[in-house]
């Protein structure tokens, strides 16, 4: 007899990591001695946690420390320190009770949606968009709200979509900057959206994980100008700690109990050993920020190239570590498309479909996060690859 099973078993595949698993095989399936496949697909530094976080854990282990369960909402010393980051990147004052640490970002997403929405409530996007919001939403019995948008708004959502939504929505996603299109919300349009937010009961969710990697925009955070939002980070991308599995949340005092009960719940806590590598890396400036000059020579060779080589970029790139390309005079099919350039060019990026299921048809997305030396030579098998 067929079993029941439930509305999560339909969740869509995070394609991203479907293609990660190609070109992990493509690789393998090489002969010794052929040029290696160049990793555009995969949203993660090349390189690990920075020196001083690893020392830390170093210590730790060897000092014989009992990793034990850590409070639901996270040690007290890193809570505090997330608080003091606040203050010194965007000069504004948290409670350190107000910090809520998590496994990722992706463990902060059910912990929100589940405090700020019901099953059924309409929750707003642009598209593209980063594929979990939807799937998880989905999930969870919640309504994805999609804004398409495109370089006018640089792939950003906009006040006046918006105000056409009838009825308003319940809860609002932003990432700034995004992915896949790696563009940004400037200051005064994230306050502009955080306050008409909060003026019209639309719970905003600010995911700002790709904080620290801006070129040209100064960030700003969703804290500084609503107290209603739930900001969510992550220890990740400028932290390259992508592995260690930790982020954070800074929450309304509204949720903050109620994020407690569900993390008591669903996680008990984020783990011990990578709270204590995570409070760390704070210390660790001078290499984080040699990364992020890293990135923005990647960033600033492959905008230089890729245009010439059939990849124009349409929106202006202004942080994290994604190029996203339009290739609608070249496919209606990304998916094909990106097959055949990792066969034929040794090349991997993601389908613009895993974004933006109709218009993505005709878009990739490059990730320049890996080796500098891959970055340039991807720029070269793809002006050859035509
Ligand atoms: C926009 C965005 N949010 C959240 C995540 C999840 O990150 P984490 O590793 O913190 O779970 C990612 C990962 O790529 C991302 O791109």
């Amino acid at each position: 007899m067929a079993l029941k099973v439930g509305r999560g078993a339909a969740a869509p595949p995070f394609i991203v990591m479907d293609v990660i698993a190609a070109a992990n095989a493509a690789q393998a399936a090489l002969p010794p001695g052929a040029a290696h496949v160049i990793r555009m697909e995969v949203g993660q530094p090349g390189t690990g946690a920075p020196a001083g976080a690893v020392a830390a854990v170093q210590a730790a282990l060897g000092g014989g420390a009992a990793m034990g369960y850590t409070e639901a909402l996270g040690r007290a010393s890193l809570r505090a320190r997330i608080a003091r980051h606040s203050q010194e990147w965007y000069g504004i004052d948290i409670a350190p009770a107000r910090v809520a640490v998590t496994m990722g970002a992706s463990g902060a997403f059910p912990l929100a949606f589940l405090a700020a929405f019901n099953p059924g409530d309409r929750i707003a996007m642009a598209a593209p968009f980063y594929p979990p919001y939807v799937n998880i939403l989905t999930a969870l019995g919640m309504q994805p709200v999609l804004l398409p948008s495109g370089p006018a708004t640089r792939f950003q959502p906009s006040i006046a979509m918006l105000e056409a939504l009838d009825p308003l929505p319940d809860g609002l996603i932003v990432a700034s900057p995004c992915n896949p299109a790696g563009t940004m919300l400037h200051p005064d349009e994230l306050a502009a959206i955080a306050i008409w937010c909060d003026r019209h009961g639309v719970r905003l969710i600010s995911d700002e994980i790709y904080h620290g990697l801006n070129y040209d925009v100064p960030l700003s955070s969703a804290a500084a100008f609503s107290k209603s939002a739930v900001v969510i980070n992550s220890f990740s991308k400028y932290f390259s700690m992508t592995g260690w599995r930790i982020g954070w949340m800074v929450l309304p005092e509204d949720l903050l109990r109620p994020v407690e009960c569900l993390a008591q719940n669903l996680f008990i806590s984020a783990p011990h050993i990578a709270q204590i590598a995570a409070e760390a890396a704070f210390g660790c400036t001078t290499e984080l920020q040699a990364n992020v000059a890293r990135y923005r020579r990647s960033r600033d060779l492959l905008l230089a190239a890729l245009p010439a080589a059939g990849f124009p970029t349409p929106s202006p790139a202004e942080g994290a570590f994604y190029l996203y390309a339009d290739v609608s005079a070249r496919t209606n099919d990304s998916e094909d498309f990106c097959r055949r350039m990792l066969a034929e060019a040794g090349v991997a990026a993601s389908p613009g479909v895993d974004f933006d299921r109709e218009r993505g048809r005709g878009f990739i997305r490059f990730s320049y996060c890996g080796p500098e030396a891959d970055m340039a030579e991807a720029a070269a098998r793809l002006a050859r690859w035509r």
